[in-house]
């Protein structure tokens, strides 16, 4: 895999230092809540940085996965979001939930996923994404958690992939350009 590599991006103990970061914010504002808090991992780009983040919650939490994915604008399903996986709850009404992806590219995963969960009542749902990369939005979403901001560059690693390859690589790298051209 390395001859595809252009150059690392966020390499291990960066992730690791960001990591560190994302999760005193998060215990910080989740210390105190009343509710039992639900983070959901969003399948499959999130799974290896959830997996870190979570060790570092000294919290109590459970885990559950979506597998989500949005139609792009221009489509006549615009606007809306399939669920190939579901969350396996009921009653949100009873959880706070945290949303982990791997990375914010359009927004329209995350901006119709939360709403989503809204509509059915959680008590409050936030969202953690390692990589957010801005120039890309098309719909308006922040997150209220991010790693790290990034250019519009083709990143893999770290649970990101390239045609399914690359996720299990343990840094962000960019792909060179004749890998995917
Ligand atoms: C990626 C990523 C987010 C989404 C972000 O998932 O994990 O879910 O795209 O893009 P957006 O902001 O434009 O909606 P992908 O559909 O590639 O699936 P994967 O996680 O299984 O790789």
């Amino acid at each position: 895999m390395l001859k595809d590599i252009e150059r690392v991006l966020v390499d291990e103990k960066q992730i690791d230092k960001i990591n560190g970061e994302l999760a005193q914010k998060i215990m910080k504002d989740y210390q105190n809540s009343t509710k039992p808090l639900i983070v959901i991992v969003i399948l499959k780009g999130s799974m290896i940085f959830a997996s870190d983040l979570i060790k570092k919650l000294d919290l109590p939490l459970e885990i559950e996965f979506m597998k989500v994915s949005s139609y792009g604008a221009g489509t006549k399903n615009s606007g809306e979001i399939k669920i190939h996986l579901d969350l396996a709850r009921e009653n949100l009404e009873q959880y706070d939930l945290l949303i982990i992806e791997d990375i914010v590219d359009s927004g329209r995963t995350l901006s119709r996923l939360t709403q989503l969960l809204k509509n059915r009542n959680a008590n409050s749902v936030k969202t953690c994404t390692l990589l957010d990369k801005p120039s890309r939005r098309e719909v308006p979403f922040t997150p209220d958690y991010c790693g790290a901001e990034i250019e519009d560059e083709f990143v893999v690693g770290y649970g990101l992939d390239y045609d399914e390859k690359y996720r299990n690589l343990p840094y962000v790298a960019i792909l060179k350009r004749e890998v995917y051209s």
